[in-house]
Order: C-alpha cells, then structure tokens, then sequence
C-alpha cells in the first residue's frame, strides 16, 4: 500500500502515535465537531515510522491545556503532543497520567456516590497493569473501556 501523505500545519498542535482507530475520541475530547469553524486534519490507519498504524490528528491555531492533555492521555496514552509554530516542531512530548485524574472520568459502578444526585466529581488514581481506581468506591476501570466526561 502507498503511503498516505497528509500535509503539515504553519501553527498548532499534531497529535501523532494515536493508537490505529481512535482518532474520532480525540476530536470528541478536542470539541472537533459538526460546525467546528477551524481547520483540522485527522488521519487514520497510516503507516507508522515505529510500527504498525497510526492515527494523528492536527489543529490549526490550537494550543492544548493541561486538561484536554489528560484526557488523550486516558485513552491515547503512546501519543506525542507536538507543538508546531512557523512550520517547525518546537516542542514534543509523551502524554503521561497524572496522579489523579479529577472530574473526567466517569465511574461505571452505579452505587457510587459520584453517580448520585449531588454530582460528587470523580477521582481517578491511575494503577499498574492500566487500570484507574475510583477513590471513592474503590472500583476499577481498564483504561481501555473508559468512559469519559466531555
Ligand atoms: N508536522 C506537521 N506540520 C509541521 C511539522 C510537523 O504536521 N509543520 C507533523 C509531522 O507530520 C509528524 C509530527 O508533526 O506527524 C511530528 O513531526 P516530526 O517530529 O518532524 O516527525 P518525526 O520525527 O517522525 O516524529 P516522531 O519521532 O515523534 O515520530
Ligand atoms: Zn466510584
């Protein structure tokens, strides 16, 4: 298969080793939607330099803050962030989990007291083995079956 060519940005954010396929959550967790005025790029499925397939998507004129960063690191956790200005890459970094993910993800037991109705905010501590444990009710999730809070 040839490669797939997909254009650089003057000014923004690449996000680049997604893991193949879930480019759509990271424009979910980005606000990329149906009337979304800027320009975007998503790709999926490309050929990877490393290994395999990749997803990426690029944001024009976005620059991300340290929450939407968390966020692609629950479900994207190999991605780079890279910010681009004049053409050029001027910073590259791992997303990494932080030691508490507050108010993002949502807890799957139903008896929890952040399901209730006084709308605790979730507290998610990241665990070997890429689970998070909710500190309330104890329960965990595999990062992989996630839910989030958009
Ligand atoms: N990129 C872009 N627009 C630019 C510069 C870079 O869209 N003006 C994209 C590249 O296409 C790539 C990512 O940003 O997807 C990182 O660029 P670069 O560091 O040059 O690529 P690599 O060295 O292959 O990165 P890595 O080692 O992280 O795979
Ligand atoms: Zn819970």
């Amino acid at each position: 298969m040839e490669e797939l060519k997909v254009s650089k940005i003057a000014e923004g954010t690449v996000i680049d080793h997604i893991r193949a396929g879930l480019a759509p959550l990271v424009l979910r967790i980005l606000g990329i939607e149906h009337g979304y005025p800027g320009s975007a790029i998503m790709a999926m499925n490309v050929k990877s330099s490393r290994h395999g397939k990749k997803d990426i998507v690029k944001v024009e004129g976005q620059f991300l803050d340290e929450e939407t960063i968390n966020k692609i690191a629950i479900i994207a956790p190999q991605a780079t962030i890279n910010i681009i200005r004049d053409y050029k890459v001027v910073e590259k970094h791992r997303v990494e989990l932080p030691e508490r993910l507050v108010g993002l993800v949502k807890c799957p037991n139903r008896n929890c007291i952040t399901n209730s109705p006084e709308g605790v905010e979730t507290i998610f501590i990241p665990e070997e083995g890429g689970k998070l444990r909710c500190h309330y009710c104890e329960e965990s999730v595999d990062l992989r079956r996630v839910e989030l809070y958009y």
